[in-house]
C-alpha cells in the first residue's frame, strides 16, 4: 500500500489563567481547517493543540481563587476541551504541560543543555512581565512598560540558569535566509531579521521566584522557564525520548507551528536555537496570524474586551462561525471584529449564495424531475465553461491552502458558487421547463447544478465540517462521491440520485433585531 505523506500542525498552546475567548479560537479553527484540508487531500496529518499551564500568572490566579494551582488548571482545560468540541476541531492530539510526559521532557531537555555546556548559571537583572512571562531590557521596556501588552514590568533579580543563544546568533540569521520559507508571512522574516542584527542577549531560562513550574532536575529551587517549558510540547506530546516515540519518528519535524504574531519571537528565535542545541530538524515553518481587533484593540483579556465564541456559536451555528472567522480577514494580517460583520458575511455568503444554490437546486430537481436528478442531455456553452471553472477550483484551492491564504480558498469557492447563482438566472429553468422541445437543456441545468453543490460540499468541508453533510442529506450524495479525487471529474454519477430539499441551511437574518439584541446581551 502507498504510504501518506504526513503532516504535523500544531497551536500555540493556550494560558490555562482565564476562558479562552474568539482570538483563540481563531487560531484553533484556522488549524482544524488546514489539518482537515490536508487529510482530504491525501495527507497522513497530527494535528496538535494543548494547553500551557504552569507560570507565575496561573500561581497567583489559583491563591486568589482559594485552590491548588492544578485544581485551577483542570477547571480551565475541560472549558477549553468542551470549547474545541463546540468549534468541531479535529485535533489528533491535546498536550497539557503538567502531563507527565510533558514534565519529563522539559527534565530531560535542561539536562541535555546542561551537558552540551549550552546552559549555565548567573545572574540575572531585568524587567519582566508578568502576564506575558516575558523578560526584556531597560531599553526595551520603554517607560517601565511591556513592549508587547504595554503594561507595566517589575524589576527582578536572581540567580538563574542562562541559555547561550548568543552564539548562535550568525547561525539563526544565516538558517533564516537560506530558508525563506521559514517564517510566514515574509513581512515577519523581515522583523525577525532584524531583532537578531540588533543583538541577542544570552536567555534567562529558569525561575526561583515561584514554584508552579517544572524542577530542574539537577537543581530543584529552580523551576524551569515558562517558554522553555511551553515550546518543548510540539516534541513531547510525540513521545519524543521515550521507549513509545513512533509519532515522533513519523511526524517531526512539524510541517507548521501556527501561532499569532505576537510570539513569532518565541517561535523563531528560541525554539530554533534550542533544536539546534539539541541537534533536532527544524519545523519547516513558523506561521504568524494576525489579531481579531476590536476597534484598533487587539481583543484580549487584559483589555476586557473579550467576546465569546460559546455565545456565537450557539446563536449562529458552528459553521458560520467558522466561515466568518476564516472568510473575513485576510490570513496574516489583523481584522476587525464586529457582530455586524458576521451578521452580514452569514446572510450575504451563506444564507443568500449557497444556501439559496442549495435550495434552488433541490427545489428544481423535485419539481422539473420528480426529485431525480436528471442525467444531462444537450450541453451548450454555458455547461463546458462552468464545468471547465469547476474542474478548475480544487488546485486553485489547493494553491490557496498551500500559501495558508484560507480567506482566498474560500473566495474562490464562492465565486464559482455566485457563478452558478447566475448560471440559474440566465439559463431560466421556469422557461425552460415550459418547453417540452427543452427538456434535455434543462436537465443538462440541473445536472450541472447538482455537480456544482457537489463540489461546493467537498471544497467547504475543510472550513464547515457540518453543512456537507446536510447538503448530502438534501441531494443524495454518497461519501464516495465527496472524496478529494471525485473532484477529478464531472461525472455520470450524480445522476439518478433522489434528492430532498430539507430546511435551510443558513436561515437568514433580521439585521436591525439581531444587532439589538445582541447589544442588550453586551
Ligand atoms: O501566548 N487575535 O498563550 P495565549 C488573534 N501560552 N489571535 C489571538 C488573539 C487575537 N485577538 N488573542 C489570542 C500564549 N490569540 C502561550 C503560547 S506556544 C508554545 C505558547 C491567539 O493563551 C494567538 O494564536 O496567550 C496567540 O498567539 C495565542 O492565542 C496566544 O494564546
Amino acid at each position: 500500500m502507498e504510504t501518506k505523506p504526513t503532516f504535523y500542525i500544531t497551536t500555540p498552546i493556550y494560558y490555562t489563567s482565564a476562558n479562552l475567548h474568539i482570538g483563540h479560537t481563531y487560531s484553533t479553527v484556522a488549524a482544524d481547517a488546514i489539518a482537515r484540508f490536508k487529510r482530504l487531500t491525501g495527507y497522513d496529518v497530527y494535528f496538535l493543540t494543548g494547553t500551557d499551564e504552569h507560570g507565575q500568572k496561573v500561581e497567583s490566579k489559583a491563591r486568589d481563587a482559594g485552590v491548588a494551582p492544578k485544581e485551577y488548571v483542570d477547571k480551565l482545560v475541560a472549558g477549553i476541551r468542551e470549547l474545541w468540541k463546540l468549534m468541531d476541531i479535529s485535533h489528533d492530539g491535546f498536550i497539557r504541560t503538567t502531563d507527565a510526559i510533558h514534565e519529563e521532557f522539559v527534565k530531560k531537555v535542561y539536562e541535555r543543555l546542561l551537558e552540551t555546556g549550552d546552559l549555565y548559571k548567573g545572574t540575572y537583572e531585568a524587567q519582566y512581565c508578568t502576564p506575558c512571562e516575558a523578560f526584556w531590557t531597560e531599553t526595551q521596556a520603554k517607560d517601565g512598560l511591556c513592549p508587547d501588552c504595554g503594561r507595566p514590568v517589575q524589576p527582578a533579580r536572581e540567580e538563574s540558569y542562562f541559555l547561550a543563544i548568543s552564539k548562535y546568533q550568525d547561525w539563526l540569521i544565516d538558517y533564516i535566509e537560506e530558508h525563506p520559507q521559514f517564517i510566514q508571512p515574509t513581512t515577519r522574516t523581515n522583523e525577525m531579521l532584524s531583532f537578531l542584527r540588533s543583538g541577542l542577549s544570552d536567555l534567562c531560562v529558569s525561575r526561583t521566584s515561584f514554584t508552579w513550574g517544572v524542577p530542574l532536575p539537577f537543581d530543584p529551587r529552580h523551576v524551569a522557564y515558562v517558554w522553555i517549558d511551553a515550546l518543548t510540547n510540539y516534541l513531547s506530546a510525540l513521545g519524543a525520548w521515550t521507549d513509545d516515540d513512533a509519532l515522533y519518528q513519523k511526524y517531526w519535524p512539524a510541517n507548521v507551528h501556527l501561532v499569532g504574531k505576537e510570539i513569532v519571537r518565541f517561535h523563531t528565535i528560541y525554539w530554533p536555537i534550542i533544536l539546534k542545541m539539541l541537534g533536532l530538524p527544524q519545523p519547516l515553518q513558523v506561521f504568524g496570524h494576525g489579531w481579531l481587533l476590536m476597534g484598533k484593540e487587539k481583543i484580549g483579556n487584559s483589555r476586557g474586551n473579550v467576546v465569546d465564541p460559546v455565545k456565537l456559536a450557539a446563536r449562529y451555528g458552528t459553521d458560520a462561525l467558522r466561515y466568518f472567522l476564516l472568510r473575513e480577514i485576510p490570513f496574516g494580517s489583523d481584522g476587525n471584529f464586529t457582530n455586524q460583520a458576521l451578521i452580514i458575511r452569514i446572510n450575504a455568503d451563506l444564507a443568500n449564495d449557497l444556501g439559496n444554490l442549495v435550495s434552488r437546486t433541490a427545489a428544481m430537481i423535485e419539481k422539473y424531475f420528480e426529485g431525480t436528478i436528471p442525467a444531462p442531455a444537450d450541453i451548450d456553452g454555458e455547461e463546458t465553461t462552468l464545468s471547465e471553472h469547476l474542474l478548475h477550483l480544487p488546485g486553485e484551492v489547493e494553491a490557496h491552502m498551500n500559501a495558508l491564504s484560507l480567506n482566498l480558498a474560500l473566495a474562490a469557492i464562492f465565486r464559482v458558487i455566485g457563478e452558478c447563482n447566475k448560471y440559474i438566472d440566465i439559463t431560466m429553468p421556469w422557461a425552460l421547463a415550459k418547453d417540452e422541445s427543452k427538456r434535455g437543456k434543462l436537465a443538462s441545468v440541473m445536472y450541472h447544478l447538482a455537480e456544482a453543490v457537489r463540489f461546493a460540499a467537498v471544497l467547504l468541508a475543510p472550513f464547515m465540517p457540518a453543512t456537507p453533510g446536510k447538503i448530502a442529506r438534501q441531494m443524495g450524495f454518497t461519501s464516495d462521491m465527496l472524496t478529494w479525487d471525485s473532484l477529478a471529474h464531472i461525472c455520470g454519477e450524480t445522476a439518478g440520485l433522489r434528492v430532498s430539499r430539507g430546511a435551510a441551511l443558513f436561515p437568514r437574518i433580521d439585521v436591525e433585531k439581531e444587532l439589538a439584541e445582541l447589544g442588550m446581551m453586551e
